[in-house]
């Protein structure tokens, strides 16, 4: 939600086009305006420009005349909160003198006093922002003769809510980075500056950055930077190395972000599991080693139950893992929606074992649920996809990465079907720590041979694209949809369905099958399709069942299967390799991902940055 970045150079004067394309990368974070405020090495004052609607806006404008030269630039990509998506609104804002800009990811919650009380003090605004205080306040305090460094720790002390701000200096020509709840990201190579919402915008300059902590401030001033706390002391933030490479981030000739990421599953799965699974073990079979969980036997034999906490397709992931931590560990799940969580009186136990599963690792709703959990001591675990996330930091017994790397698209896909395998992992680590025997036994061997293929049944699946593009021509028209799926399946019908609202904007449920009979299907009729998800080896006789009441209905269907369901009337049968249980939700994924996607690309709608999303929602 918003995304900002900032640049300092050493002698440089393309700063700039360094911001505009870092804005690029961040597009994924907002899309409904965007800004950029630079020295202007001529009079050596802040220049601005502000424009609604897309970056392509900003670019055109700020490019309009010719290249800009400037040392200095910080930017933003908004997706507004407070005030709407107008030229005004955008970021960055600028204090009275206009040698103060900023720009803000989060939100101020008191702004209401503050800026009541900066009007009484002679302070005009003029944005209907959160935002646009913090520019008055750092210069109210430089009025009382305090350095921009000292301004901008005090102001940092003085906001409620939560904030990544870069703020620059004219006077001092100075930037400065301070974070407190959304993510901050710099880097100093060559004496240049760089700072980011995330890494990707930062990865083609350098793989060495830091990811600044909670109540830090980074000060950069003539080719050094500082780092200090809001209490001011000065700190020593040694950088972290991200394996993500460039290319990771370009769309390299698909047609958009969502459409390569589909497409990398494959290879995501295997960095997912491969250097943490391996054959052999104490009872033979398969071995899971985990690197980064510190949850301990103790942990894992007092616990009474796994508490997940996620929003969106996180939550279903989540769901997914609750079945599979059940059925192996034997282990009671709940999984929780962070939004709600922290209003609904939830009875934290000491004993828990938390799991807070998002792919920005930066969702406020999720993070403040684990915030209260660990307030309550519980133990706390992560599976994230950002390194340096602000979960990372909420996870007192370590973190699973999904090693999906850089997710551009809006609309999550290869950090979904690698959640699923974190959930995977996590419970086999879970089950080996406790020693749990399943009902009916586990076949780690067999297990272990289908993870090892499971990339290649992935791959196969995607050559099917042409024929399901087909099927997608044959429904786009549709108004409705129903996404149907039994026990772990239904967690991926409720994914599917969220895909296809999300990119296409047409309205689509998910539901256990059973639960048809109930109530919904009242909505079958010719208009209606229906999209089953059944296997062959989960309770398929009584999909077929439910089946059968949509035919009698009308309704037209389309079934993604591991065999060939005995049924007359399937309308489109997608058909695809079998694997484990366990392991399924991963699969049955992908069809239902690139239904969504041709379906989307058929209605022309914004792909990779859909209508009122955004990437990672850091306000609650
Ligand atoms: C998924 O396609 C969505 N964009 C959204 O539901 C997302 O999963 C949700 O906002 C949670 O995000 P997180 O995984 O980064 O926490």
């Amino acid at each position: 939600m918003c995304g900002i970045m900032g640049f300092s150079g050493h002698e440089a004067q393309n700063s700039v086009e360094i911001v505009l394309g870092g804005l690029k990368s961040l597009e994924y974070r907002g899309y409904d305006s965007s800004g950029i405020a630079y020295f202007d090495l001529k009079g050596g004052k802040i220049k601005s420009v502000k424009k609604s609607g897309k970056l392509v806006n900003l670019s055109n404008e700020v490019n309009g005349n010719g290249k800009v030269k400037s040392d200095t630039a910080i930017g933003h990509i908004r997706w507004a909160t407070h005030g709407k998506p107008t030229d005004i609104n955008a970021h960055p804002h600028l204090d009275c003198s206009g040698k103060i800009a900023i720009v803000h990811n989060g939100i101020i919650e008191n702004h209401v006093s503050l800026k009541n009380a900066l009007a009484k003090k002679g302070h005009r605004f003029v944005t209907e922002t959160d935002s646009e205080v913090i520019a008055h306040l750092i210069e109210d305090f430089i009025r009382e003769k305090k350095t921009f460094y000292e301004a901008v720790r005090l102001t940092s002390l003085r906001l409620e809510g939560a904030f990544a701000i870069l703020a620059l200096s004219a006077d001092e020509k100075s930037v400065a980075a301070v974070k407190f709840g959304p993510p901050l990201v710099i880097a100093l190579k060559n004496g240049n500056f760089y700072a980011a919402s995330d890494v990707s915008p930062l990865i083609e300059h350098t793989q060495d950055v830091i990811y600044l902590k909670n109540s830090e401030i980074a000060y950069f001033q003539g080719g050094k930077l500082s780092v200090g706390t809001f209490s001011g002391r000065k700190v020593s933030r040694a950088p972290v190395r991200i394996d993500w490479d460039s290319s990771r981030a370009a769309k390299s000739g698909f047609s958009h972000f969502m459409q390569k990421e589909i497409f990398e599953q494959p290879s995501c799965l295997l960095d997912t599991f491969s250097s943490r699974v391996s054959a052999g073990g104490r009872k033979g079979g398969l071995k899971v080693s985990l690197e980064g969980i510190k949850l301990t036997g103790d942990d894992i034999s007092g616990a009474s139950r796994i508490v997940f906490v996620a929003c969106g397709s996180s939550y279903y992931a989540s769901l997914a893992s609750k079945y599979v931590l059940e059925k192996i560990c034997g282990l009671p799940s709940v999984v929780e929606y962070g939004s709600e969580f922290r209003y609904e009186n939830f009875p934290v136990l000491k004993s828990d074992i938390f799991v807070g599963v998002s792919q920005s690792g930066e969702t406020a709703d999720t993070n403040s649920a684990l915030e209260l959990a660990r307030s309550e001591k519980a133990k706390v675990v992560s599976i994230t996809n950002v390194p340096g996330s602000q979960i990372t930091a909420l996870s007192n017994r370590g973190v699973i990465y999904t090693h999906a790397g850089p997710e551009i698209g809006v609309a999550s896909t290869k950090a979904f079907t690698t959640q699923l395998l974190c959930g995977v992992l996590l419970s086999l680590y879970i089950r080996e720590k406790s020693g749990f025997i399943p009902e009916g036994g586990l076949n780690l061997e067999e297990l272990f041979k289908d993870l090892v293929d499971l990339p290649k049944k992935a791959e196969e699946i995607l050559f099917m694209d042409d024929a399901i593009k087909e099927i997608a021509k044959k429904y786009y028209k549709s108004a409705n949809f129903l996404y149907l799926g039994r026990g772990i399946l239904y967690p991926i019908a409720l994914e599917g369905a969220l895909k296809l609202k999300e990119i296409s904007y047409i309205h689509a449920e998910g539901y256990p099958a059973g639960e048809m009979k109930h109530g919904p299907i009242a909505l079958i009729d010719e208009n209606m399709p229906v999209l089953f998800l059944l296997s062959k080896n989960m309770l398929s006789s009584k999909t077929i069942s439910n089946m059968e009441e949509i035919k009698a209905r009308g309704g037209k269907i389309i079934a993604v299967a591991d065999y060939e369901p005995e049924i007359e009337g399937i309308s489109d049968l997608i058909r695809i390799p079998e694997t484990e249980g366990i392991l399924s939700p991963v699969l049955y994924t992908i069809p239902l991902q690139l239904f969504a996607y041709h379906i989307a690309a058929l209605k022309g709608t914004d792909i990779d940055q859909p209508r009122n999303l955004a990437k990672s929602v850091t306000v609650e």
